[in-house]
């Protein structure tokens, strides 16, 4: 009953507009959950009606359980869509809505046993003679699901079937979704724009960004190894900070991170990770930090693996079982644009463009000599690709914090205040200027295995 989806180099475009879905290739095991993540636009819903057979594609190819299945209609897929906007038949109590698909199928049977099984299963059994409008947000969403799964489909497609209802709701129904799913074993393709969602119900999470996938991976890794700096930016409360710097590796002495006004100097003897630091002397790099991989301490209690920056307390936000501190190091943020939208924001093509006249064939050039693909993940503001040096003097002052930090809810901090932070190097990554990662490499975080 249960299906092997898998697409290859599947494409879809509307139009003359750039392609909504540009070479998606993924294979989903039977049985498997995989959730679609992406902001807003970026072709998520567009992945799963071609699954779905409710929108063509344009190129490429989708299996179903190793058949050719690009012509199959809807109907030969059997598989069960729900959606955001739950549309039940209003006219029909919960019980035929629930039915509505079994007696499409098969007219003459009865169907109470299937249909009062499903309700049991999703806790709806004494709502069944009432209409949808005489029930809750989370009722009908449930009847909805009910209709989905009472034909027993060979997998679910669900398009954020959650957003619509209040967060304690959702979060109750996810809980529901993902034991639902496991007691049926079929496979489930599910796509929301919300990674904590994506996180908690995915055996594995696809990260989608501009039509294109980033990344497919366990939760667990795509947290702890993004492959790029998108997807370490989408992925994770609060944001990871993302910090411009330059890699300093002098023949003699010890390699260093530049931060802008402070430096993270590495240990000697430099780890792997680092080795692989030296060959980006000189160039722009992004550093990445979760709030959990600094600390605030004085260099005195630092570990081993820790070292020192210093920061200013910006501002404090209580959480109740945490504090977390925004400071400013005197760094520059890196600008990851397209985490919200579908398109990069005009605004910020254009300042590239508009960073003199050589600026494009410089960074073309430069992509050439050392190799690299051109089509970056990340547009630097400032300083551009190609420029470096001191930073530009017209540079805005810095107001918010550059680094949010976890502490406990108990550390008494004032504004403006000068506090020392311990980072821990085992966390740390590092983005080269495309926003690919470069370390750390996968067999050195700790905890997962790969
Ligand atoms: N029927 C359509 N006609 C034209 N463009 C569409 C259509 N459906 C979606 N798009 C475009 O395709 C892109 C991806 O849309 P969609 O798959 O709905 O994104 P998501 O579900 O990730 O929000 C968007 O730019 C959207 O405007
Ligand atoms: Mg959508």
């Amino acid at each position: 009953m249960t299906r092997a989806i898998s697409l290859h180099h599947v494409s879809k475009a509307y139009g003359r507009a750039p392609r909504a879905v540009d070479r998606f290739s993924l294979s989903i095991e039977p049985g498997e959950f995989v959730v679609l993540l992406g902001p807003s636009g970026c072709g998520k819903s567009t992945v799963l009606r071609m699954i779905a057979g409710l929108e063509e594609i344009t190129e490429g190819e989708l299996l179903l359980d190793g058949e050719p299945a690009n012509h199959m209609t809807p109907r030969e897929r059997g598989m069960a869509m729900v959606f955001q906007n739950f549309a039940l038949y209003p006219s029909m109590t919960n019980r035929a809505n629930i039915g509505f698909p079994l007696r499409l199928e098969n007219p003459r049977q009865d169907h109470s046993e299937r249909i009062e099984s499903t309700a049991r299963m999703l806790g709806i059994d004494s709502v069944l003679d009432r209409y949808p409008a005489q029930l809750s947000g989370g009722e009908r969403q449930r009847v909805a699901m009910g209709r989905a799964i009472s034909r027993r489909p060979s997998a679910f497609l669900m398009d954020e079937p959650l957003s619509n209802l209040d967060a304690k709701l959702r979060n109750h129904l996810r809980a529901e979704i993902a034991q639902l799913t496991e007691e049926l074993g079929v496979t489930t393709v599910y796509v929301t724009h919300d990674q904590a969602e994506a996180m908690s119900l995915g055996d594995r999470v696809a990260v989608m960004r501009g039509g294109v996938l980033q990344q497919v991976s366990s939760p667990r890794e795509v947290y702890a190894l993004p492959e790029n700096v998108f997807v370490a930016a989408f992925i994770g409360t609060p944001r990871i900070n993302l910090l411009q710097a330059v890699v300093h590796a002098p023949l003699e002495g010890r390699m260093s991170i530049d931060l802008g006004r402070q430096r993270l100097a590495l240990p000697e003897p430099l780890s792997t990770d680092h080795q692989l630091l030296r060959i980006q002397q000189g160039r722009d790099i992004i550093v990445g930090l979760r709030s959990e991989a600094v600390r605030i301490a004085p260099p005195s209690q630092a570990r081993p693996g820790e070292v020192a920056l210093s920061g200013i307390v910006e501002h404090v936000e209580f959480q109740g079982h945490e504090a977390l501190v925004h400071l400013n190091t005197g760094s520059q943020p890196a600008v990851v644009p397209d985490l919200e939208s579908a398109r990069p924001r005009p605004g910020v093509r254009r300042r590239r463009s508009g960073g003199g006249a050589g600026a494009g064939v410089l960074e073309r050039l430069r992509e050439r000599a050392t190799g690299q693909v051109s089509g970056p993940v990340i547009d630097l503001e400032e300083p551009g690709p190609g420029q470096r040096g001191p930073r530009s003097p017209d540079r805005p002052p810095l107001t918010a914090g550059d680094l949010v930090v976890r502490t406990g809810p108990d550390m008494r901090l004032r504004r403006g205040g000068q506090v020392p932070l311990l980072v821990d190097l085992a966390h740390l990554y590092v983005f080269d200027h495309h926003g690919r990662r470069i370390c750390p490499l996968p067999r050195d975080v700790p905890g997962l295995d790969v």
